[in-house]
């Protein structure tokens, strides 16, 4: 008999036709309220696929009495209850390094974005200000001081492209890493007021919600530059806005926010904003291996070997 799959949200349309063909699959939309789902396939599901930014959250878990495991399509598994499946020994996967190079470049295209003004330009150009005045100056990419939040797979692959263009490193996470030839920062605000460049690239989470605050935003400062392609949770939105609008932080190229897919409203007539719809990993070939990996993690569980990719 073919095991029985939930799956929250919306998913990728070739990871939902092969969960229909390997599995008995059902569909749930609201992560928050189980009530759509009914009694008998509660009873009945081993498995729990979701999107990153859906989740797997306590009351939908706690009606699936036979839950094997919850395989997650992102890195980033915030939004999943992981200490509630832990303690009920229901194993957890998420999408690492197959997203990473894509991420990197997308905090990259944010950075250059912003600091050449590209969005900007291509708006003189198709509005014909050109034919009026040249367009004010940007700002170099190269040789600046970039500070990363996060020295993990998708950090260190930012470092990797900020080499060439002649940026300084530094980083910030709980941990130092000696092998690591940058400089480390055990605080967000001294690192921020130390470089040019502050680009989040750490994980979502109670550990993370609000690091970056009125404080580290006003020591990066009125020419400083904030790339976020981690989650919109790491940044205090509001000081955000207030530092962009008051002209305290210099500009910002960002791919998440903290209520998604919604936008605050004061961003989308700000010039020195670059604004993307969590993106990152959003290319053709990544977001299939994220499907094959999710798939792959499942068919391990069902064969009885071990994950891939546990969390
Ligand atoms: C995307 O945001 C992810 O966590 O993979």
């Amino acid at each position: 008999m073919k095991p029985e799959v939930l799956l929250v949200g919306t998913m990728l349309p070739m990871v939902v036709s092969e969960l229909e063909s390997t599995y008995v699959l059902h569909h749930h939309e609201d992560p928050d309220d189980p009530s759509g789902l009914p009694e008998d396939v509660r009873g009945r599901v081993r498995a729990l696929v979701t999107y990153g930014a859906v989740g797997a959250r306590r009351p939908v878990l706690e009606v699936l009495p036979k839950l094997e495991i919850v395989a997650c399509f992102a890195v980033g598994t915030d939004a999943v209850d992981v200490v509630h499946c832990r303690g009920r020994g229901i194993p957890v996967t998420n999408t690492p390094d197959v997203l990473t190079e894509c991420v990197a470049d997308m905090a990259l295209a944010l950075l250059l974005a912003v600091q050449r003004r590209i969005v900007a330009g291509d708006t003189y150009v198709r509005q014909g200000r050109w034919l009026e005045a040249n367009m004010p100056l940007s700002r170099r990419m190269g040789k600046h001081r970039a500070g990363i939040f996060g020295m993990g797979r998708i950090g260190q692959a930012v470092a990797r492209r900020l080499l060439p263009f002649g940026c300084e490193v530094h980083y910030c996470g709980p941990n130092a890493k000696p092998e690591l030839p940058y400089t480390y920062h055990r605080d967000l605000a001294a690192m921020a007021a130390a470089v040019d460049f502050l680009i989040l690239t750490c994980p979502g989470g109670a550990a993370t919600r609000h690091a970056v605050d009125r404080r580290v935003l006003d020591a990066l400062g009125p020419r400083g530059t904030l790339i976020n392609v981690s989650r919109g949770s790491v940044v205090d939105e509001a000081a955000l806005v207030a530092a962009l609008t008051e002209g305290r932080l210099g500009q910002a190229g960002l791919d998440v926010f903290a209520d998604e897919p919604r936008v605050p409203e004061a961003l989308l007539g700000l010039e020195n904003v670059v604004l993307q719809p969590h993106a990152g990993s959003g290319t053709e070939e990544t977001r299939e291996a994220m499907g094959r990996l999710v798939l792959d993690n499942l068919a391990a569980h069902f064969a009885g070997r071990p994950l891939l990719t546990p969390v």
